[in-house]
């Protein structure tokens, strides 16, 4: 049965307006970017964001430096720090256009942080440093054994990094506490307390032959006997 004249002209009155200036379904003009300045490892850096892109996205995503982790996303595990004007901070809490004109330090760029003015410059993405170029914090998480799957690693070393940057924690208890942003799930924490305190509590003194964490497996497995390489 066919609708009244009146239930046609209610339906009629009813229905939204459309615009001339609809644009087609799927032909919808992508909003544009924002300008952003930045700093990037040692280097100038112009790009075009969109607002939503989070630091650690840009990194990651669009920049292939994938040093930086993402873990929880949500500022909970510290896998993603970096260094922003010199202090730590979770990139994935950062959103990219609100730095605009401020330096940026990844985990590649950290050898830059130490290195002499002719010395190599930071690799490029995907490539490992040279030995001889690594941050003295990286050669120490060496030296101490401090990572088993790695994954925290990077965020571990730009938050130490930052730590250089603080006043200085006076003994190993605060150190712990300074760190407890970055968690570690494999649980390699009293490594990466020796391999940091080495370089952040006696920036003037020797460094220890052997970390406190390492000497104390190496007696634990001579006292009961297992061989350990
Ligand atoms: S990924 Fe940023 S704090 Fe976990
Ligand atoms: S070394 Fe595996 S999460 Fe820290």
């Amino acid at each position: 049965m066919s609708p009244s004249p009146a239930a046609s002209a209610a339906a009629t009155a009813s229905a939204p307006p459309v615009p001339d200036s609809m644009p087609a379904a799927g032909s919808m003009t992508p909003m544009s970017g924002q300008p952003v300045h930045l700093q990037l490892n040692g280097q100038p850096l112009a790009l075009t964001l969109e607002p939503w892109t989070t630091l650690l996205d840009l990194l990651r995503e669009r920049l292939d430096l994938t040093g930086t982790k993402k873990g929880c996303d949500h500022g909970q595990c510290g896998a993603c720090t970096v260094l922003v004007d010199g202090k730590r901070m979770n990139s994935c809490l950062l959103l990219a256009v609100s730095l605009d004109g401020r330096s940026i330090t990844t985990v590649e760029g950290l050898p830059a942080l130490v290195a002499s003015p002719d010395a190599a410059p930071v690799p490029a993405a995907g490539a490992l440093p040279d030995r001889e170029t690594l941050h003295p914090l990286q050669q120490s998480f060496i030296d101490c054994d401090a990572l088993q799957c790695g994954y925290c690693t990077p965020g571990q070393l730009c938050s130490a990094a930052g730590l250089l940057n603080e006043p200085r924690p006076v003994n190993r208890h605060e150190l712990r506490e300074r760190l407890s942003g970055n968690l570690c799930r494999c649980g390699a924490y009293p490594q990466i307390v020796d391999a940091v305190s080495r370089i952040v509590l006696r920036p003037d003194s020797a460094v220890p032959a052997v970390c406190a964490a390492t000497a104390a497996m190496v007696a634990s497995a001579a006292e009961t006997g297992e061989v350990r390489e």
